[in-house]
Parts: C-alpha cells; structure tokens; sequence
C-alpha cells in the first residue's frame, strides 16, 4: 500500500492515522512510524492485520445485538478499511445479515439518530442545475461504480427519504466483500428528492430535505441532470439504481438501460437469482424452462421484472416473444390479470391473457395450471395450505417461491410447504428460513438473495468495461449462479451455491458474464487469453 492521500501528497502523523484508505493503526511498522511521524502516536506494539482482526472479532461478541454491531464495523469502516474488508470477508455468510439485510433496515429506519459521519454523497434537489459541479466534490477520480437511491422503496419499509443512504453503502459494500471489487471505485449516492414520510420529515433528527418529492416530470428532468452529470464528471461508471419506488425504477430503467452504463438490482437482480432458482429447480426434475407455465402472485416491480427476465430467457431458447409472454400470468390485489381489467398499467398489459376472471388465486391455479407459482406481493401467509395442495394436484413437483420478505411477509415458510406438500415442493424464499425435517429427511430451503447476482455483474463490468448490460447479462449470470449448485445441495433441496465459498462463486459467475460481454462486443477492454486468471489478478485483497 503506497501512504499517499487522495491528494497526492505524502499523508503523515494524525493526518494518516484519520485516513481510513491508509490506516494500519498499530499495524504500522516501527520504521513506517518514524517516516511518517507517526511515533509516540501509538502504543509500542506492532501488531498484525490478523491479530488486529481478532480484537474486532472480540468486540463484536461484547455488542448486545445486530444493529450495535453495524454500529461499530461502519465505525470500523471509517477508520480502516483494510481492517473492516479482512474481517467481513474472512465470512461473509456471517456478516452479511450485519451490514447488509436485515439489520441495514434497522439501521435505515434510525439513521438520523445513528449517524456519525458522511460515506458517499448526498445530491439534494436544491442542487438541480449544478449537479456535475457537486458531484466533481468528490475526492476520488476513478469512480467506476455509483450506487443511488431516492429512498422511495427501501426493502419491505416504504419510503426512508434521506434514511436510505444505508443501502447504497451496503449495496457497494457487498461488491467488494462478495466478488472482491476494489472498493475505492464505489460511490454511494443518495439523491435527496424529499419524503412522502410525514413522520420522517416531522423527526428533527431527519437528515434531508423536509418536503414531498416532486411530480414525475421534475423527478424525471432531475434524474437525467443526474445521469448526464455521471457521463460527464465519471465517463464509464456504471450506475446501479436501487431501492426507487417501483414505477420510478421500471419507468427510469427503461428509459437508460440502452443508453448508458447502468442497471437496477430490484428489477435485473431481483429476476436473475430467481431465473437461477429456477433453473437448478428444473434441472432437478428434468425440465425445459420454455415447457413451463408461470403464476406469478403480485404483479409490481418484482413479478414484472421477473416476468420479463424469464420471457426473454424463454425467447432465448426458441420461443416467439408472444409465445413465452403467454406463459407468464400475473394475479394481484384485484384478482387475476386478464383482458377485461381497466386497471392496468402497461407492463402488466403484456402478461393480461384471455381467461375468466378469479379473484380466488386456488381457482386461478386450477384454470391456468401453473407449473410454478411465485409469491412477489408483500402479504404474509397468503400461500395457504389450499394453494400448496392445489399446486402439489397438478405438478409431482411443484416450484414454488415465496420471495416476499421480510420474514412475516413471506407468502408460506419453508416448513409449510415442505410439510404441506409432503417434500414435494421445490421451494425458495427471500428470506432465510431454517432447515425442515419432513419422513426423517432434512431440507436446505435455498434464500434467493441477490447478493449470488449483483457483485458478480459488478466485477465483470470493472474487468470488461462494457458499455451496456444487458438483459442478457443476467440470465449469463443465473446459469453460471444455477451451475454451481452441486448434485450434494440439490439432493437437500438447496436451489442456489452454499454461501460459504461465495467469494468463488461470484468469481466463477463473472467470468461467464465477462465471457458474454467479450463474445458479443459490450466490452470495450481488451480481450485476454484467459479471462478467469485476468479477473483473478484483479480482486481486492485486504491486506496492508
Ligand atoms: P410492489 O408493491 O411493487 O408490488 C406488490 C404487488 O403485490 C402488487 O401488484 C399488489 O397488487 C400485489 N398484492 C398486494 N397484496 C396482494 C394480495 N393480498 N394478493 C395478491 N396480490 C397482492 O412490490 P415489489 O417491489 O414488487 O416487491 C414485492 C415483494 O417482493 C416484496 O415483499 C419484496 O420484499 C420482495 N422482493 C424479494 C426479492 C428477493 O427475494 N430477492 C427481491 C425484490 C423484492
């Protein structure tokens, strides 16, 4: 590590120890304590990154609970870095749940009160007309990839305004503790639009600004000073647009994804992992993905995004875009959607086939036949055991996910339908639930997270450069994610790879994703001889 500032200049005594991309703390050597007038600065040992490691690990048991935990490893961030990647990526699978879902939520939920110090930026609509001038504050120049959020939709809590600042860091963090993006090239942004949340903007400790966001059209002018100002002050960063309220992220993704360097992880990653599931599902029962037949219940960014991604990875493989769209059915809180609704918005008119109407989701499973019924509607124990058994009459095995999280809004648990369908059911939830005895045999329930999807697409994306990412991208990145489920896990009713090697997984994913980018010219760096081993060069590793 060379000791130099975002400055360029030579960082030295409290200057560096305040530096969290340069921090060793008592890892600094006694001659790098001397030539940086570092001594007497620090206690007289000189300690390792492992020894260090360990007292965080120490501290982190002292912590009473989650969010004091998330506390203390941002703390941690803003103090060294090296530090907080070695201990998050020693394992991953246990300190994701930590900066990331489900405590990120708490912590989203009391942000003004947790807040100690700025990561990343805030671009407030008071800034409108001066965008690329404030984004040019930032210190780093190689920004390769920014993560923004309104706020609007965060997780399952609605709209947190300037309170959703956790999930762009947490997004961004992920990349690196996943798929070993160097962390330097991530920005968080949180775009500062206002809050419908009267009671936000009524807590004095809320950090934004204290006003309803703007209508559309304003939103849309502000978005695309936004967008614009990236090209400009940032040229080939990608953008990952995450948690906006869902018609702003179907409606804005649309509008950009063939125009510049971006993609939505609710919408593409949402619909990637769940692609994925799918895929090992009927790998297991030895089916074609263009045989299926596809209910989903809840037709809102995630049902349609989903939809589309497996429309198109039917189209993919042989079918006519109309034929793979009449696969796809949507029910949501009026019932089934079919011709004869006036409610419908346009990405849901593609999915409205002939069909009686049904207000009953059991007697639209009987009428349409599903092969696969996917729960996307934020309401909790709606796959009752009527819709499991309905499910288990027409299919020897059915795939049923029930995406909605969190926890108590998931459609069934994984022990209901395990027992419901007597260990029939291919199943995956959004959530993590507990292993299921059923006749004396254990099942693994699979977490369609998208943390298998996004690093992934973000580390090919800083190794190939592409222009674009494509759709195709991600169905790329659901077969690599699908086949490293070994035969192992898919006799346990794991759908996805174990969490533990996810570093591995995310590597071997991207080198497919990568490959794509190469072989259908998105990717403007240089094609190697061996992609696998030039992405491997590339990895972050936290060490001094
Ligand atoms: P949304 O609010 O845009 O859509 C919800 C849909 O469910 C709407 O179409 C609504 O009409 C329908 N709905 C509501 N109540 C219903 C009922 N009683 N019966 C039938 N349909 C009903 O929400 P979005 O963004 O589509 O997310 C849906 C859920 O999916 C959320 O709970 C979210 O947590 C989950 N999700 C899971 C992911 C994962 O597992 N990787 C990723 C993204 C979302």
């Amino acid at each position: 590590m060379t000791l130099t500032s975002s400055s360029d200049s030579v960082a030295t005594g409290e200057k560096l120890l305040d530096d969290p991309r340069l921090n060793k703390g008592t890892a600094f050597t006694s001659e790098e304590r001397e030539r940086y007038g570092l001594q007497g600065l620090l206690p007289h040992a000189v300690e390792s990154l492992n020894r260090q490691a360990e007292r965080v690990m120490g501290h982190l048991e002292q912590k009473p609970s989650d969010l004091e935990r998330y506390i203390y490893l941002i703390g941690l961030l803003d103090r060294n870095e090296t530090l907080f990647y070695r201990v998050v990526m020693s394992d991953p699978a246990r300190f994701l749940p930590i900066v990331y879902d489900p405590t990120v939520g708490e912590a989203c939920l009391k942000f003004g009160h947790i807040y100690r110090r700025t990561r990343g930026m805030y671009v407030s609509h008071d800034m409108k007309g001066r965008v690329a001038e404030v984004l040019s504050n930032w210190p780093g120049r190689d920004v390769r990839f920014i993560c923004v959020s309104t706020g609007g939709r965060i997780l399952g809590l609605g709209d947190l305004g300037t309170n959703g600042m956790g999930i762009p860091i947490g997004k961004l963090q992920l990349y690196t503790a996943c798929a070993a993006v160097p962390p330097d090239c991530c920005l968080p942004i949180l775009l500062d639009i206002g809050t419908s949340n009267s009671a936000l903007r009524a807590d004095p400790m809320y950090l934004g600004l204290r006003r309803a966001p703007p209508p559309t059209e304003e939103l849309d002018s502000f978005v695309d000073e936004f967008v614009q100002a990236v090209q400009e002050v940032f040229p080939g960063c990608c953008i990952h647009f995450e948690d906006w309220k869902g018609t702003d992220a179907i409606r804005l993704l649309a509008k950009y994804a063939d125009k510049v360097l971006c993609y939505n992880d609710d919408i593409q990653g949402t619909a990637s992992i769940t692609l994925a599931g799918l895929t090992t599902a009927l790998q297991i029962k030895g089916d074609r993905l263009v045989d299926q037949r596809i209910l989903f219940f809840g037709a809102g960014s995630a049902g349609i995004g989903i939809g589309n991604l497996i429309s198109v990875a039917m189209q993919s493989k042989g079918l006519s875009k109309d034929d793979a769209d009449g696969r796809i059915s949507l029910f949501d809180v009026d019932g089934l959607i079919e011709p004869s609704r006036k409610d419908l918005s346009a990405s849901q008119e593609v999915y409205a086939h002939k069909a009686e109407p049904a207000t009953d989701l059991v007697k639209a499973i009987e009428a349409l036949k599903p092969t696969i019924l996917i729960g996307v509607s934020t309401v909790g124990g709606t796959f009752t055991k009527r819709v499991v058994e309905a499910m288990c009459k027409l299919n020897e095995r059915p795939v049923i996910f029930a995406l909605s999280n969190p926890t108590e809004k998931a459609e069934c648990t994984a022990e209901q339908a395990y027992i419901w369908s007597k260990g029939r059911t291919l199943f995956a939830a959004g959530v993590q639930f507990p292993d299921v005895m059923v006749d004396g045999k254990t099942y693994h329930p699979g977490q369609a997270n998208n943390f298998y999807i996004f690093p992934a697409i973000g580390l090919a994306t800083y190794a190939a450069k592409p222009t674009r990412i494509t759709d195709e991208c991600f169905i790329v990145a659901a077969e690599a994610c699908a086949d490293q489920v070994s035969s192992d896990l898919r006799d346990k009713g794991m759908l996805f790879p174990s969490q533990k090697n996810i570093l591995e997984t995310e590597v071997a994913t991207a080198t497919r994703v990568a490959e794509y980018m190469f072989d259908h010219g998105l990717a403007t760096a240089e094609r190697p001889r061996e992609i696998r081993t030039w992405i491997e060069g590339m990895l972050y590793k936290p060490q001094y």
